[in-house]
């Protein structure tokens, strides 16, 4: 039977979607604070970092929705992340997810809050997964899940990214391919690390298999990064539901300004290859996996 990309993720938005709501649906819907946070979560994303996580559980064999908790936790602690992005101290962006940003539909101050409740809620949705879901790791597990998100998130992972993307924007030092990889590697590489290795963890895969899955994790989320900067060039606002060329506009280091748009296509190509050959070795159940890999390049939003 053929692989059916569209279907598959679909199907697994659906679910994502069912849990995100169940999360939020335990609290006030009234309540501003909640409205903020559901404005930006339900926005519609792509929900890339939880369908990997599911499709890496997938790929160690077993039944996939135990990673369900650390997928939804992914996901708050993203569109956190996106929230704060956007606000005027940072990128100052009016769209997001095709609606407008959060500060610009509620304010600056609820944005925050919104963001900081996405957060810290994130990590209660993993240390105590009773409360919305019916299968979930053990106690050792969701600890593990835990340290691998905050460190991912914070000081070692998003957080320094985004600080180094803002000191590269200000300073315009160390603009070359090795700052501009370290960057995104921390930026967005971390979180796409730690979304397949969340659904490895949730399922108990041996530490072999483990290390192969962050190799590919590790050459998708560079790839993905060096597409975002060619969909900034070639992408329509519309399909990407934010801001494009922003990056020429704000005079930004990017894979194409580095080594122009066809090396970067062909880079690009090049890491989903080697990301499909870390996982060589495994079975047909690894179908998923290399369709998203696939997917990061062929993306239009
Ligand atoms: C956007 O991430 C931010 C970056 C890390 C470049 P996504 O492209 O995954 O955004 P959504 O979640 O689909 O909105
Ligand atoms: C945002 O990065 C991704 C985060 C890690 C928060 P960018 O600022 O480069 O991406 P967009 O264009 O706003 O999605
Ligand atoms: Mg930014
Ligand atoms: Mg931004």
């Amino acid at each position: 039977m053929t692989f059916n990309l569209q279907q598959y993720l679909i199907e697994k938005q659906d679910l994502v979607n069912r849990y995100l709501k169940l999360i939020l649906g335990q609290f006030d819907q009234t309540h501003e604070l909640i409205m903020a946070m559901d404005h930006s979560l339900m926005a519609g994303g792509k929900r890339l970092r939880p369908i990997l996580s599911m499709a890496a559980a997938q790929a160690c064999g077993k039944d996939f929705l135990i990673a369900l908790p650390a997928c939804c936790a992914i996901e708050m602690v993203h569109t956190y992340s996106l929230i704060h992005d956007d606000l005027p101290g940072m990128d100052n962006d009016d769209l997001r997810r095709g609606i407008p940003t959060c500060h610009k539909k509620f304010s600056e101050a609820t944005a925050i809050l919104a963001g900081d409740a996405l957060l810290t809620h994130a990590f209660n949705v993993i240390s105590f997964p009773e409360q919305v879901f019916h299968t979930y790791p053990d106690h050792q597990t969701r600890i593990d899940l835990i340290s691998r998100l905050s460190q991912a998130a914070g000081i070692q992972g998003m957080v320094q990214g985004q600080m180094l993307d803002m000191q590269a924007f200000h300073s315009k030092q160390n603009n070359d391919l090795t700052h501009l990889k370290k960057i995104h590697s921390l930026k967005t590489g971390k979180m796409i690390i730690a979304s397949v290795e969340a659904g490895a963890l949730s399922i108990g895969s041996d530490s072999g298999t483990l290390k192969k899955l962050i190799v590919y994790a590790d050459k998708i989320g560079l790839a993905f990064q060096v597409v975002d900067d060619i969909l900034n060039i070639e992408g329509d606002p519309k399909i990407m539901g934010k801001a494009a060329g922003s990056d020429k506009l704000n005079d930004k280091m990017t894979f194409p300004t580095i080594m122009g748009l066809d090396e970067s296509k062909k880079y690009a190509r090049k890491l989903i290859d080697s990301a499909i050959e870390a996982i060589r070795e495994f079975d047909e159940k690894a179908t998923p996996l290399r369709a998203m890999a696939n997917y990061i390049i062929n993306r239009d939003h």
